[in-house]
């Protein structure tokens, strides 16, 4: 039998009223939190017990409606689901509770989603099919079918991942994970017909998959492991699968990669840049300079292919799925 123990932490609460106030501040909240608490019960007796002012989303306390996403040190959380004995374990006894995006914030942990919700809906997010609407047996999908969603039905639209992207951060064009892992559904949905439409989409400059720099903020992030940037990896191969891929630095870094990998069996990383960039490599030649000098990078005559390049020629060709 499991015992209860009792530990004093001290939190620092994000505060802030978009009505009121012209900066945030951090409110201090000493108490004594049980290893059975997860972190919403600390968010609700602050509420209920030292500030009734204090506001945050959270509804079925089940991990499911998505709501109670904030961050924790940082870290996106799940308030319901994240116990605090682990947090204790990672963090020690002092904290740091904030929304999920901190200039997103209305009301304390409450922010405005609407960046994440316009994002959704952009990219079709449902299935595209001419429905009979008096079929004579059903639409079936079998076991097999239904398993290539890899789980990225069970999104539960909490924007962890979104507001853990740096790229989401910067450019505010960009879909952003979730969506991503939300147009994976559809698209690796047998009964989809959208075609090239949303693929397409999915690829356009500045908005689509190859804005990614592949940081794994998003993975990390995610309470349900739906893993979005392999979905956007998914993406990725399905685009060139559709010859949706329009020449650009990405696409050609990835069309790069699988080059020098095909040919040397080791990454020529001069050579990756030199493709992906094409003329504006010219802007990259100090920085190309000074790794040559520290042995980061050999001409492309200089490389060592490796031992084993027949039998990874062979990994190559058996796992591409699409034509470069
Ligand atoms: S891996 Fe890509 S989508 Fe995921 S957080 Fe990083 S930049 Fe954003
Ligand atoms: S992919 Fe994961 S982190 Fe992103 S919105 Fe869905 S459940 Fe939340
Ligand atoms: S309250 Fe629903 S996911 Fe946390």
């Amino acid at each position: 039998m499991s015992t209860i123990t009792t530990q004093k932490v001290t939190f620092n609460v994000f505060r802030f009223n978009a009505d009121e106030d012209y900066l945030p501040y951090y409110e201090k909240y000493e108490m004594d939190v049980t290893s059975e608490e997860v972190v919403l019960d600390v968010l609700n007796r602050i509420k209920w017990d030292h500030d009734g002012s204090f506001s945050y989303r959270r509804s079925c306390r089940h991990g499911i409606c998505g709501t109670c996403a904030m961050k924790v040190n940082g870290r996106a959380t799940l308030a319901c689901k994240q116990s605090m004995n682990d947090m204790i374990d990672l963090y020690g006894n002092e904290m740091t509770l904030e929304p999920s995006s901190k200039k997103r914030a209305i009301k304390d942990l409450i922010i405005d989603k609407g960046d994440f919700w316009e994002k959704h809906a952009a990219v079709q997010p449902y299935l595209v099919a001419d429905i009979d609407e008096n079929p004579e047996s059903e639409n079936l999908v079998t076991p097999a079918q239904a398993d290539a969603l890899d789980e990225a039905d069970l999104c539960i639209q909490c924007g962890a991942c979104h507001y853990s992207c740096p790229v989401v951060e910067i450019n505010e064009d960009f879909f952003g994970p979730a969506a991503f892992a939300k147009a994976y559904r559809f698209e690796a949905d047998v009964r989809d017909n959208a075609g090239t439409e949303r693929i397409a989409e999915m690829s356009a400059p500045s908005q689509g998959v190859w804005d990614c720099v592949k940081c794994f903020e998003c993975q990390e992030a995610c309470p349900k492991d739906i893993n979005p940037i392999d979905k956007i990896t998914k993406l990725h191969l399905m685009a060139f699968e559709k010859g949706v891929v329009k020449s650009n630095v990405a696409s050609r870094h990835a069309v790069g990669f699988h080059h020098s990998i095909a040919k040397n069996g080791v990454l020529d990383e001069g050579g990756l840049v030199l493709y992906s960039e094409g003329p504006s490599i010219v802007k990259h030649l100090p920085v190309a300079a000074r790794m040559f000098i520290k042995g980061k990078i050999v001409p492309p005559w200089g490389i060592t292919k490796s031992d084993n390049l027949d039998e990874i020629k062979k990994l190559v060709e058996s796992s591409s799925t699409a034509k470069f």
